[in-house]
This record gives structure tokens, sequence and C-alpha cells, in this order.
């Protein structure tokens, strides 16, 4: 397996109190595959990222439990120098926002190149040579010409490309993408997402996609896994969760994505709001805002039951998942 997190918790210690963040989160992803991760703002889909990355804001934020193993090494025993040669080199992460994320007084030439010359030990001219070729594949025009560009003078679109190109130059293993197109127009966004999905096969990386967006990782994604309140309530193979969701949060997810064949209908959207982190109600988190809820889901924090039925590969952490499933 090429990533491996087990049982990570996250807290952020603030004047205000304990906001426990991650609470105990694993997922995997292996080479060539694609996992989505989706969720509410606020579940923890960033943070976990981050902790991932080693690029968690510490403090206020703090590891307080699990392994994140990194081809079978675990990060979280590595020194902050070994921890820094990982990252770049063999993981990289892209951003929603490309504008605040490259530097706005230097070239994208001369950011795609710095990959090289710091990393490689490349010569200038050969690093130039090396990031025009990664402007053509990420298929900028006239990526020769324009490799002198600074990035306020690319589009969003584009803009987004060029960080691609960087979070690709040293070939990394393992991609995280954190809302990479959320920023965008609709339709650039799909070329986006067309053009990583299409790099990440070509390369054989591992992909975590983070988004709100269950509409954007039907074609995409091999697996998906739902996060609510710092917790992965479903996860299962993305047609499986297409098929029949077996967690009342992610079908309420699925529920509320617009569909093109039922215009005017009034959408379903999840009734109340993410609980407070400083405050997450006991028994299973989800009950305030679910339909299926009783007395025992008040009481009683669900475990991550396996999906038995029909072949299924799945997790649900719900009571009642067989009724979910069938409902
Ligand atoms: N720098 C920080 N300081 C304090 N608390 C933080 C910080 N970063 C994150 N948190 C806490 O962690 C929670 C989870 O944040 P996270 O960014 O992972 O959410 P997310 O799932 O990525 O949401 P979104 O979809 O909005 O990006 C936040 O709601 C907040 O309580
Ligand atoms: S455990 Fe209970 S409250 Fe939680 S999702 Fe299942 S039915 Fe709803
Ligand atoms: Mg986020």
């Amino acid at each position: 397996m090429l990533l491996e997190v087990r049982d990570l918790h996250v807290e952020f210690r603030t004047r205000d109190g304990v906001a426990r963040a991650v609470n105990g989160v694993s997922y995997s992803v292996d080479e060539g595959e694609t996992l989505a991760v989706l969720g509410e703002s606020g579940s923890g889909k960033s943070v976990t990222a981050q902790a991932v990355m080693g690029i968690l804001d510490t403090p206020p934020g703090k590891i307080t439990g699990g392994e994140i193993l990194f081809k079978g090494q675990d990060l979280l025993t590595f020194k902050e120098e070994e921890r820094r040669k990982v990252r770049g080199a063999q993981m990289a992460m892209i951003f929603q926002d490309a504008l605040s994320s490259l530097n706005p007084v230097l070239s994208v030439g001369a950011q795609l190149g710095e990959m090289f010359t710091v990393h490689r030990g490349m010569s200038r001219k050969d690093a130039k040579a090396k990031a025009v070729e990664l402007m053509d594949r990420v298929r900028i025009p006239a990526a020769a010409s324009r490799v002198g560009d600074y990035p306020h003078q690319f589009s969003g679109g584009m803009r987004q490309r060029i960080m691609i190109a960087m979070a690709l130059a040293l070939e990394p293993a393992l991609i995280i993408a954190d809302e990479p197109t959320t920023a965008l127009d609709v339709t650039v966004q799909a070329q986006v997402m067309d053009l990583l999905a299409e790099l990440q096969r070509e390369l054989n990386m591992g992909l975590i996609l983070i988004t709100h967006d269950l509409g954007v990782v039907a074609d995409v994604a091999d697996r998906i896994a739902v996060m609510y309140a710092g917790t992965i309530v479903e996860s299962a193979p993305v047609h499986d969760i297409y098929k029949a969701p077996a967690h009342p949060y992610t079908k309420g997810l699925l529920e509320s994505i617009p569909r093109l064949d039922q215009k005017g209908r009034e959408l379903y959207a999840i009734k109340g709001l993410p609980p407070n982190l400083m405050n997450i109600p006991s028994g299973c988190a989800f009950n305030p805002r679910c339909p299926l809820a009783r007395d025992v889901c008040r009481t009683d924090v669900p475990p991550l039951y396996e999906v038995t039925e029909a072949g299924a590969d799945g997790r649900s952490a719900c009571h009642f998942w067989r009724e979910c499933l069938h409902g």
C-alpha cells in the first residue's frame, strides 16, 4: 500500500477550548488509485491531508494519535528534515487557490525551474527547458513563449494547470488535491479535472481528491471516503456508493446533487448544521440531523461496520446500515 492512515487523531487547542477536528480517521490509497474524500465544510478533510503532508499548523494543531504509513514507514516518526525530503519529491499537494500558492513576483518558468535546480541540481538552462516541457504537459498553449510570464497573466484555469505542473515536477508517488477546481468556472472545472485524472493514470500516482462535490468524483474516483465530524462514516468503491449508500449522511449528500433530468425539483438538503467540534454529540455524531435516528444512536458510537451484502466491499458507521442500504 502506498499510503495508509491509521486511526489518526488531531486536535486544535485554542483559547475557546479543544476542537476535535480528526477523531480516528483511517484510509488508504495505492499506486494508480484515486480516493475521493467527501464531506461538508469543517469535517476534517483538509486537516487530515495536512497531517499526511506534514504541513499542519502546529500549534494550535496537534496530532494526538495514530500512524501515517507511507511506503510502509510511519511519517510521524520522521524528523522534520526527512519529512521535507518526502514532501515535494514523493508527495505533493494541489490547493484550491493557485494565486495565493504561487509566488506573484517570480515568472512561472522560474518557479517551475526552481523545482529542478533546487531538488535535482540542474543548470538554469536545463531547468527552463524542463519548465517548458511541464507547461506543455499540462497543455498550456504556446508554453515556450509564456514561460517568462507571471502568475497574474494567466487565467484561473491556466494557473491551476501551472499548480498541477508544480506538483508533478518531481514525479511524486502521491498527490493530494484539496478542492483543486472549486474556484473555477464549471466548464473549466471539468477540463482541469480531466487533465488531473489523465496525468494520474499516466504516471500511476496515488491521488487523494478532496471535494464537496459528489458530482465531480463519479468519473474519476475508485473509492470514496465520506467524512463527518472528523471521522469516516462510509467508505466504498465509487459505484457501490452511487448505487446504494449505506449511511444516511451519504444518502443525504447524494440527494443534494442537482440533476439535469429533474429540473425544478426542490433539492433535498440535509437539515441542520455540522456539529461544534468542541462539543460533538454523544453516540453517533450525526444523530441530531439523521432521519433514521433512534435512542441507541444517542448513546452508542457506531463502529465502522462491514457492509457485507451482495459482494459489496464497503464500510458504514451506522447502526442501521442495512435499513439505509435497502431504504
Ligand atoms: N488553524 C486552525 N486553528 C484552529 N482550528 C482549526 C484550524 N484549522 C482547522 N481547524 C479546525 O478543524 C476543523 C476541520 O477543518 P478542515 O479544514 O479539515 O475542514 P474541511 O473538511 O477541509 O472543510 P472545508 O470543506 O471547508 O475545506 C475546523 O472546523 C476547525 O474547527
Ligand atoms: S447510527 Fe443512527 S443517527 Fe447515526 S447515521 Fe445511523 S441511524 Fe443515523
Ligand atoms: Mg478543506
